[in-house]
């Protein structure tokens, strides 16, 4: 089995950062590769800023922490990952992105490291055309925020190996991550249920059967969630809700998964939810405040 010891991973955004924080917790070296220099460096700066506010929890130490942030290096390119055995893409969630991406990851790829798509809802095995094997090509997908969230779904191409799976299931084990098997089916086990509910709550404030505040409490006193369905889609990103919606619609034909207008709307309109500071609250002041 690929004896995996460094990591490459590939966007530095909300997801990328967490994965890579978690990766090098669990003591593994860490290529964190965006666009450019600058994006990488943010999303470290980013994964700094959580570890020392859990050295303030006295949840780590402090050496500890300096440990975890001198394993990841920021890199503004995918050469670097030439040295990496497991490359993880957390990139936007957007089919034309990851093939590119893949394109050029697959120039510098070891010959037996494994590539892993953090996508949360296009097929793997249709992404696998992109990769340089499909396989050793694999879907890891992580939760948010995944220093926290306990899940990994691993889903299995028609072409990935089964060296591949195990491979990295030992590796999300490691992380002190749960595993669980998802078929190669749109939105796989957990998006395929969660998108349709964050979308019907967009329709029910849609059409006035709530207001933001009624619908996130119902659901979160109502049925003991965490947060309330229009609290998680700003918290996932309303453009990132939209996109999965149109791969469930677009890849099951079933009309069911239509994203709601008022989800077009607010895409439409640049409000992504927490990322761009509005969504279905605004985040500008030192509460989120429901903007209906
Ligand atoms: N990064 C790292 N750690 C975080 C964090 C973040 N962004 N946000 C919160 N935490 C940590 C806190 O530090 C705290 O840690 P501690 O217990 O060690 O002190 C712990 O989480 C609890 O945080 P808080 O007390 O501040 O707040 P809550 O108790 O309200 O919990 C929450 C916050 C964990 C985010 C909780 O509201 C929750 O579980 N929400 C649901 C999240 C969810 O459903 N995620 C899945 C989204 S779907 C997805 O990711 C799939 C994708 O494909 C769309």
């Amino acid at each position: 089995m690929t004896d995996i010891r460094t990591v490459g991973v590939i966007g530095a955004g909300q997801m990328g950062a967490g994965i890579a924080q978690v990766a090098a917790q669990a003591g593994f070296d860490v290529i964190l590769s965006d666009i450019d220099q600058a994006r990488a460096e943010k999303g470290v700066a980013g994964i700094a800023k959580l570890l020392a506010r859990a050295v303030e929890k006295e949840k780590i130490s402090a050496a500890d922490a300096d440990a975890t942030l001198a394993r990841i290096t920021p890199v503004g390119d995918v050469a670097p990952l030439a040295g990496a055995q497991l490359v993880i893409e957390a990139a936007t969630e957007r089919e034309e992105i990851k093939r590119a991406i893949f394109a050029n990851v697959g120039a510098v790829l070891a010959a037996d490291a494994i590539l892993a798509t953090n996508t949360s809802s296009i097929p793997i095995t249709r992404l696998a055309q992109a990769a340089p094997d499909a396989g050793r090509f694999v879907g890891v997908h992580f939760f948010n925020p995944v220093p926290v969230m306990a899940l990994v779904e691993v889903i299995r191409g028609l072409a990935t190996s089964q060296e591949t799976v195990a491979a990295v299931e030992a590796f999300a084990s490691k992380l002190g991550k749960t595993t669980v098997h998802a078929f190669d089916a749109p939105g796989f086990v957990v998006n395929r249920i969660l998108l349709p509910m964050l979308n019907e709550a967009i329709f029910a404030l849609g059409e006035g059967v709530g207001g933001v505040v009624d619908i996130d409490t119902g659901v979160k006193l109502g049925l003991n969630h965490p947060m309330g369905p229009l609290t998680l889609a700003d918290f996932v990103g309303l453009d990132t809700c939209l996109e999965i919606c149109k791969v469930l619609q677009d890849t099951t034909g079933d009309p069911k998964y239509r994203p709601a207008p008022l989800l077009v709307k607010y895409v439409e309109a640049g409000w992504f939810g927490r990322k761009t500071g509005r969504g279905f609250y605004d985040y500008s002041g030192p509460e989120p405040v429901p903007t209906r």
